[in-house]
């Protein structure tokens, strides 16, 4: 657990506590409702039928034995759907096109073409096989090689960055450099598989007001798709996410299931649930594209880096944009003056790719970090010390200061614990047994993020306060951390506050995306309670029936869950002002509210990015260190140790946090070693699209993985000073374990996933 800032504001600190998930009884009890679980009356199934093909038109589509079938609703396709007004417009940068069966042309191997609605779902699935599809087909377009003539500069990369940068003269630094390397590395795509596949329900109140039960990381986002598919006013649509099993970018965008289901709702007149399978999943909610990224580095003898290029090729559909900003962090993470970044694109006949944990830094730290490991075997030069010769004191890319950077003790302390000093640098050095044992490390970081978000907190008549925000949790804690600092603003007990999310009712906040969650939302439902407080505090000095009446607002403090004069709980003197107020008095919750007459007492808050922000480069970073085990006879490679510290700012909760850094750091050993989306060059189509074909690694994959949280203070990042956790674990970790087995056997791999294959 981490300790406790002894700056905060109350003591002791509810906020940074490891304490347990509120819901995690609920969820292990199955108590706790996910979308498709949600009792909804006289409710219908609908089944989404897939194209066969991956380009091409549908020449004929056969629905009248589907439609005889029993229990069927109606079928639905592109001949007899209805038009829908926003089903071809994009709303903004990071909006995917939706399929809405609202033509014949087929843009990607099992697209939606149909939509079978039934009176059960088994009756929905028997009628969706009957659907019979013809189709016009041209050959599709999957290898980067075959896609080269497409290859174009996007207009941002990610969802605002420039795609393309450059300081200094690279190519003189490289000229200049006495140790140069000139290298590829290719990853292939993901898919995010989390636990809960998504799901929605629609409910219709007649033609025009509908309500959406959706498994998503973003209700606002799908009340706008939906609002805008449909030509319907925003608050004509309210979508609801109370619980979510997993997210990882694969929720975060709105794709074509959910406004199918409103679809398929609105056409039958009935509730509608639409669940997708775990293949579908493979087609329907996006990918991580897939990156070639070349790498050029120089540095003097000394190992002070002269020069880097890093230029980035992914993939996105023929008909759709989605840019892997995977040179990102290149442009800031070392400090060196010639540096030249690039991000373009192919086109291919795949589905679109959307985020994925740490969209562009997870990929791009495995190129970039590879790449330092090379270059420090090419100066025989200790991988550690060449980062730390090379550490960026401020942001080059940018030109700002860092809000924070705690990446030196982070380097140190991992090595410490890991024992990094005892390491062997030359390769294939180490035998223990049939294994060959090797370490490596690599630096990690993610951007702080802070966006705009609403909260309201509310004071109760039985004396517990209610917090509620739009928001989400996508299994990371968010209902906890955010009970915990509306608890510590307010300075009341953890139990006396409940915070509510996952309704486009409350207060809107951002996606739960881009690790910035808990800086967002939380520093609004922080500014919410402080601000309830204040308004407590008001309404007790000024009611003459308060024990409080008359003292000076900052007379008065909440602690405990009761209004008390600051002399009494100080046991200090008078302050000298409120003279009416006598010393030692107190007021309760319950009895302020009721006095007051009202059913409440809110403070609703806009809470902007703070300002203060923009003058800073604002990330976290960290330090992963790998030891692996290579089978001398399989090529089997186990990851047998890993030790990571992390500088992200104000832990929120240190239980939770240590999840999210060690989530992220197991989907890095799958990045690294499993994960890896086949798809089929002759039909578009993936071939791995079960959790049997597409490997992501279990228990026996993982070892005991250290997380040290440096403890890293933040003033101008947002108000609680927290950076994020959600992504930063993923990323350099790959490249981690890469080094480690080209410390272990002598062989780079610069492909993933490092399958046995590759080390034959
Ligand atoms: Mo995350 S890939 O920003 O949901």
């Amino acid at each position: 657990m981490s300790r406790a800032n002894p700056n905060e504001e109350r003591a002791p600190s509810i906020v940074g506590a490891g304490i347990d998930r509120l819901d995690a009884r609920l969820k292990v009890s199955g108590k706790a409702e996910y979308a498709a679980e949600v009792p909804v009356a006289n409710v219908a199934h609908a089944v989404i039928v897939t194209s066969a093909i991956a380009r091409g038109r549908i020449t004929r589509i056969e629905i009248s034995e589907a439609q005889a079938a029993p229990g069927v609703l109606v079928v639905l396709t592109h001949e007899n759907a209805p038009k829908l007004p926003g089903a071809t417009r994009r709303d903004g940068p990071v909006d995917a096109l939706p399929q809405l069966l609202q033509s014949d042309e087929v843009s990607y191997n099992a697209q939606p073409i149909a939509v079978a609605v039934a009176d059960s779902l088994e009756h929905a699935r028997a009628a969706a096989e009957l659907v019979r599809a013809e189709y016009a087909e041209t050959a599709p377009v999957v290898e980067f090689a075959a896609a080269r003539d497409s290859l174009y500069v996007p207009k941002t990369a990610g969802p605002q960055a420039q795609p393309i940068t450059s300081r200094g003269d690279v190519d003189g630094g490289l000229r200049a450099a006495s140790a140069r390397v000139s290298l590829t590395y290719t990853t292939p795509s993901h898919h995010h598989n989390p636990m809960e596949p998504h799901a929605s329900i629609a409910v219709w109140q007649g033609n025009d007001r509908v309500t959406i039960y959706d498994a998503t990381q973003g209700i606002f986002g799908v009340r706008k798709k939906i609002a805008s598919v449909f030509g319907l006013p925003l608050e004509n649509v309210r979508v609801i996410s109370r619980y979510v099993g997993g997210g990882f970018g694969c929720k975060g965008a709105h794709r074509s299931h959910t406004a199918l289901c409103a679809l398929a709702a609105r056409v039958t007149g009935r509730p509608v649930k639409l669940v997708l399978t775990r293949q579908q999943m493979f087609s329907l909610v996006g990918h991580r594209p897939r990156t070639e990224q070349r790498l050029a580095l120089g540095a003097d003898a000394s190992g002070k880096l002269l020069a880097i290029r890093h230029e980035v090729v992914s993939d996105t559909s023929r008909f759709d944009e989605f840019s892997e900003p995977s040179a990102l962090q290149t442009r800031m993470l070392y400090a060196c003056d010639n540096v030249h970044t690039a991000h373009r694109q192919l086109r291919v006949d795949l589905p679109t790719p959307t985020f994925t944990r740490a969209p562009g830094e997870a990929s791009g730290t495995f190129a970039l970090e590879s790449a330092l490991d090379e270059l420090a075997h090419e100066l025989r030069m200790d991988p550690l010390a060449l980062r730390v010769k090379n550490y960026a004191s401020r942001d080059m890319g940018q030109d700002k200061p860092w809000s924070s950077k705690s990446l030196l003790s982070c380097y140190e302390r991992a090595a410490q614990q890991f024992g990094w000093d005892k390491r062997e640098n030359a390769p294939r050095a180490t035998r223990r047994g049939r294994y060959w044992i090797g370490s490596g490390m690599a630096t990690a970081t993610y951007p702080a993020h802070q966006w705009p978000a609403s909260a309201v907190a509310r004071l109760r008549p039985d004396g517990s306060i209610l917090v509620q925000a739009g928001s989400q949790d996508i299994g990371t804690g968010t209902y906890t951390i955010m009970t915990q600092i509306a608890a510590e603003a307010l300075g009341v007990p953890l139990e006396r506050v409940r915070f509510e999310l996952g309704d486009t009712s409350f207060p809107e906040t951002p996606v739960s995306g881009g690790s910035q969650t808990a800086a967002s939302t939380g520093s609004a439902v922080r500014r919410a309670a402080l601000d309830l407080r204040q308004l407590m505090i008001a309404t007790a000095v000024g009611d003459p029936r308060s024990p409080l009446h008359g003292l000076a607002p900052g007379a008065v403090d909440i602690r405990d869950g009761e209004l008390v004069s600051r002399a009494a709980s100080s046991g200090a003197a008078s302050s000298g002002t409120g003279s009416n107020g006598p010393r030692g008095a107190s007021d309760s919750f319950v009895e302020l509210l009721r006095r007051s007459g009202k059913p409440e007492l809110a403070a609703r808050v806009d809470n902007p990015e703070k300002p203060e922000r923009k003058q800073y480069s604002t990330h976290s970073f960290g330090a992963q260190f790998v030891e692996v085990a290579v089978d001398d006879l399989t090529r089997e490679v186990r990851v047998t140790r890993v030790v990571s510290a992390f500088g992200a700012g104000k832990i929120l909760n240190a239980k939770t946090a240590r999840s999210q850094l060690i989530g992220g750091i197991v989907w890095g050993i799958g990045f690294a070693l499993h994960e890896h989306t086949a798809w089929d060059p002759r039909t578009g189509r993936a071939v791995t699209r079960d959790l049997a074909d597409y490997h992501v690694p279990v228990h026996a994959d993982v070892p005991d993985i250290d997380v040290i949280m440096v403890p890293e203070e933040d003033a101008f990042v947002n108000d609680l000073g927290a950076k994020g956790v959600g992504e930063i674990g993923i990323t350099g970790i790959n490249a981690a374990i890469a080094n480690a087995v080209f410390n272990a056997t002598g062989q780079r791999i610069r492909d993933l996933p490092i399958t046995p294959d590759k080390l034959l």
